[in-house]
């Protein structure tokens, strides 16, 4: 038996087919997408920006939750940081910069870096997360803390995607704290993930104070954003 092809009849039923399930020609433009709508990349920005304002304000001190900082080298270094940040998705991934912000009690350190993370949260990168860790108040919590319960406290400081590390110095040394402040910065600067810094300690001092070899790869983590944040003390001028 032969069986025989009618092409033109075949592909006269395709054609139902598709216009009974109300199938597209694929060689058609599809509809244009509205922004509010699923699939639009407006739609899906806006939903990265407000998942980072939510993940910001989770882990926002009351007192810095409207602080913002639109001092030109905050905002050059979030330029370049949400840039890195983006390029971790490429086959050519560059390091994601880290910030220093160094200077006298009260000059607006901790605003400053809550502006900076503000400004990357509204950037609506994906894989956005963040966590804040006050040195001194970190330390005080890890240190009653079983093996176990340090280690996760730890790791998900080690592990977050963008870290605000505060107060760093303002706490008493010992080889305990070098250690853990070790193993942080490691972690951190292994896998390159950015961290905003703020202390006291002038940099000359880093090794010094923090240590040889956390002190050095702070040096070396924040090489692209280092800013000084002078002036008098803001809480004694009111
Ligand atoms: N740019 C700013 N605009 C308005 N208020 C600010 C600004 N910067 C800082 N402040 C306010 O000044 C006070 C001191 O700021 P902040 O806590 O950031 O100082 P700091 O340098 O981190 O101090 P410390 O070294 O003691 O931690 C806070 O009440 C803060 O809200
Ligand atoms: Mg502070």
């Amino acid at each position: 038996m032969t069986i025989r092809f009618d092409a033109t009849g075949a592909i006269a039923r395709i054609q139902r087919i598709c216009d009974t399930l109300e199938i597209a020609d694929p060689a058609e433009e599809p509809p244009a997408l509205s922004p509010d709508e699923p699939g639009h990349p407006d739609y899906h920005h806006r939903q990265r920006v407000e998942h980072a304002r939510r993940v910001l304000a989770r882990v926002t001190p009351l007192r810095y939750r409207s602080a913002t900082s639109d001092r030109p080298e905050v905002v050059a270094w979030v330029e370049a940081a949400v840039a890195s940040w983006r390029s971790r998705a490429t086959s050519e991934p560059v390091p994601v910069p880290s910030l220093l912000l160094y200077g006298p009690t009260g000059t607006g350190k901790t605003f400053a870096g809550f502006g900076a993370l503000r400004r990357v949260a509204e950037a609506g990168l994906p894989r956005f997360g963040a966590e804040f860790a006050s040195w001194p108040e970190l330390l005080a919590q890890l240190r009653p803390g079983s093996g176990e319960e340090r280690e996760q406290g730890l790791r998900r400081l080690m592990d977050a995607p963008w870290l605000l590390l505060d107060d760093l110095g303002r706490a008493k040394d010992s080889a305990w704290t070098e250690e853990i402040l070790y193993r942080l910065v490691n972690h951190r600067y292994n896998v390159m993930l950015p961290t905003i810094i703020t202390t006291n300690v002038p940099l000359k001092q880093f090794t010094a104070v923090f240590g040889d070899a956390p002190g050095g790869r702070l040096i070396e983590m924040t090489a692209g954003g280092r800013v000084a944040v002078t002036g008098e003390d803001r809480r004694l001028v009111r």
